[in-house]
């Protein structure tokens, strides 16, 4: 326990280190292609939601914990969002490392159910095709606002005949398969929503940040920080920009052999190392391996090594966060678990205090890292000091089943954060919890984008 603590630490002075060179990375990455860890996607969104968007609009978000389609009915500037349904689909596992028309195949049957369920008379446009914005959350390489190459994928998804494909292509394909008429007019990644859908409700929001089943980054940056950006300047002057911290490296991170076991392991090995130590997919798994290795080496179950903590991925992190949590004075949450999950009865307090103990320190070094990664960001825009950022106020839109649900770690982040910035400069930082808002946000980058628009709204 005490190696693990010490291998994992988080000491102010090393978040720093990890911040700046975040920022590094940054430059690094907008200079040119390849040049860096991240990949800082451009995103072809150059106007986030005026607030004046109008009509009907689907989104299709894919890639969270689970899959949802969504209906907005936007009112202009008065009615705002005037209407919102949406239903939740899981993927069955098999089809994410399946085939690319199998995926999608499935996503459009579950959208045509959906479009089925419209009320009769409320599409206002009748002759008109649906429209919709489709949030893919994996590294795509974008040719256009509706368009772009899967560059790989990440998170537990593995489907090798969709890598370099243009994602719109392959959706349009599978509607036209089951002959539903709709159009895609805005493919955007979850933060890039999340980001639009922030700033609709409140013009301070600079960047959009997801603590979820992954974790990733996005925020507004100026059109001539943008080295490698050799399009026609966008009139706003600003571009936001998908960095895809997730895949973000740096000798100062605090790797442990369980996390280069893991990544060893993993569908990916060798990328995402950050989000493979911050992110909801992974923190339970760490959590796991710990705790075979101390059943193994020092028999902290018994004699014998419960049989079924050798399955990867057994232990989620919901199951962590709800150990960690735990507030009865017996640790009669953790004992549960242990029995439900794992099979390991009748454990000893002691037990349970180390498991309560091993939790807290994979989940807040996860939370101070990530933290740290939202310095980075301040510091590349020159808001992270009173000085610099000349009183304005920066809001950060935040997301994701992590970030929602796990108090310890979203309290720490926050905590951390005020840490690292100091009393006075935090005062000019918010986080914003945006739920849900990368589908509305694609919704309004749909509505934005539409193709029946003469001009742009
Ligand atoms: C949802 C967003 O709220 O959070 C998704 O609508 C996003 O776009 C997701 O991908 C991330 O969280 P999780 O926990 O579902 O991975
Ligand atoms: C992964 C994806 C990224 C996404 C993030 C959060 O890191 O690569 O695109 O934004 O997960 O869902």
């Amino acid at each position: 326990v005490k190696e693990l603590e010490d291998n994992c630490g988080t000491p102010i002075t090393r978040l720093h280190h990890v911040a700046e060179a975040m920022t590094v990375e940054m430059h690094a990455g907008l200079a040119s292609e390849g040049g860096s860890n991240l990949k800082m996607l451009i995103s072809y969104v150059d106007n986030l939601p005026s607030g004046y968007e109008e009509g009907l609009f689907y989104a299709l978000d894919l890639g969270g914990t689970n899959f949802r389609v969504l209906r907005v009915h936007l009112g202009g500037k008065e009615k705002r969002v005037a209407k919102q349904e949406f239903q939740e689909v899981s993927i069955p596992p098999h089809l994410m490392t399946g085939t690319s028309d199998a995926l999608f195949d499935y996503i459009a049957e579950a959208l045509a159910k959906f479009v089925a369920t419209e009320d009769e008379g409320s599409h206002p446009f009748p002759g008109r095709e649906r429209e919709l914005g489709f949030t893919f959350s994996f590294p795509v390489k974008q040719t256009s606002i509706a368009s772009g190459t899967l560059i790989r994928w990440t998170k537990g998804f593995s489907i090798e005949d969709a890598i370099g494909e243009d994602v719109v292509g392959e959706l349009t394909k599978a509607l036209k398969r089951i002959g539903l008429g709709m159009r895609i007019t805005a493919l955007v990644n979850d933060t890039v929503g999340t980001l639009a859908g922030g700033r609709y409700n409140n013009s301070d929001v600079i960047a959009a940040v997801i603590l979820g089943t992954g974790t990733n980054a996005a925020y507004v940056e100026r059109a001539n920080a943008i080295p490698k950006w050799h399009g026609p300047p966008p009139t706003s002057g600003e571009m936001v920009i998908n960095m895809e911290w997730g895949n973000f490296m740096s000798s100062h991170l605090p790797l442990t052999k369980y996390d280069q076991a893991l990544d060893t392991e993993s569908l990916n090995p060798g990328e995402q190392i950050f989000e493979k130590i911050i992110s909801g997919m992974y923190l339970g798994e760490i959590l796991r391996r710990v705790l075979q290795r101390m059943a193994e080496e020092a028999a902290f179950f018994g004699d014998t090594v419960p049989p079924k903590l050798k399955t990867p991925f057994i232990l989620r992190t919901p199951d962590m966060s709800a150990m960690h949590h735990d507030t009865s004075s017996d640790l009669d949450v953790v004992g549960k678990k242990l029995q439900d999950i794992l099979e390991i009865s009748s454990t000893s307090l002691e037990v349970r205090k180390v498991i309560f103990k091993l939790c807290d320190i994979v989940a807040i070094r996860g939370a101070r890292l990530s933290a740290a990664g939202i310095l980075g960001i301040l510091k590349k825009l020159e808001r992270d000091n009173v000085t610099t950022s000349r009183g304005q106020k920066s809001v950060i839109a935040l997301d994701g089943g992590l970030f929602e649900h796990y108090m310890k770690f979203s309290a720490s982040m926050e905590s951390t954060l005020k840490e690292l910035l100091g009393e006075e400069s935090a005062n000019n930082i918010v986080i914003q919890h945006s739920n849900d808002g990368s589908g509305i946000g694609a919704a309004l980058l749909a509505a934005s984008h539409s193709s029946y628009l003469q001009a742009p709204v």
